[in-house]
C-alpha cells in the first residue's frame, strides 16, 4: 500500500463521512460478516430515482469503515441505476489502494449492503 493511499483510508476511518442514521429512511439494510462480527447499516433517502441522502452506522475494521465512508461519498446524489452497475472492482479502485484479497470481504461489505438495500426498493 502506498503511504498516501494508506493516509486516505485512515482519514476516512478516523473521520467517517456520512456517519449516522436517517430518521425516516426510504431504504435501510443491515448486514454483517459472521466470522468477525462486524456489522454495517445503511439508510437512504431517495428523491425519485436518485440518492438524496445516505448515512451509515455500525462497527467494523478500518478497511470496512473507510470503504463504506468512501462509498457514501461516491453514491450521494447518484441515480440508482448508476449505483446498480457499480462493480466490486469499482469499489476496490475507489479505495485507491491495493487491498489484500483476504480483506476483500471487509472492503466490499458496504457495497453489498447498499446493493441489498436497493434490491429491497425493487421489491416494493
Ligand atoms: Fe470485520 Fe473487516 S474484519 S469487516
Amino acid at each position: 500500500m502506498e503511504s498516501d493511499d494508506l493516509e486516505y483510508i485512515l482519514d476516512h476511518y478516523k473521520n467517517p463521512r456520512n456517519y449516522g442514521t436517517i430518521e425516516d429512511p426510504d431504504l435501510s439494510f443491515e448486514e454483517g460478516i459472521p466470522s468477525c462480527g462486524d456489522l454495517i447499516r445503511l439508510d437512504l433517502k431517495l428523491e425519485g430515482q436518485k440518492v438524496k441522502d445516505v448515512k451509515f452506522s455500525g462497527t467494523g475494521c478500518a478497511i470496512s469503515q473507510a470503504s463504506v465512508s468512501i462509498l457514501t461519498e461516491l453514491v450521494s446524489g447518484k441515480e440508482i441505476e448508476e449505483i446498480n452497475v457499480l462493480s466490486d472492482q469499482d469499489m476496490l479502485n475507489a479505495l485507491g489502494s491495493r487491498i489484500s484479497p483476504i480483506r476483500f470481504n471487509c472492503a466490499l461489505l458496504g457495497l453489498n449492503v447498499l446493493k441489498k438495500a436497493l434490491a429491497e426498493n425493487d421489491n416494493t
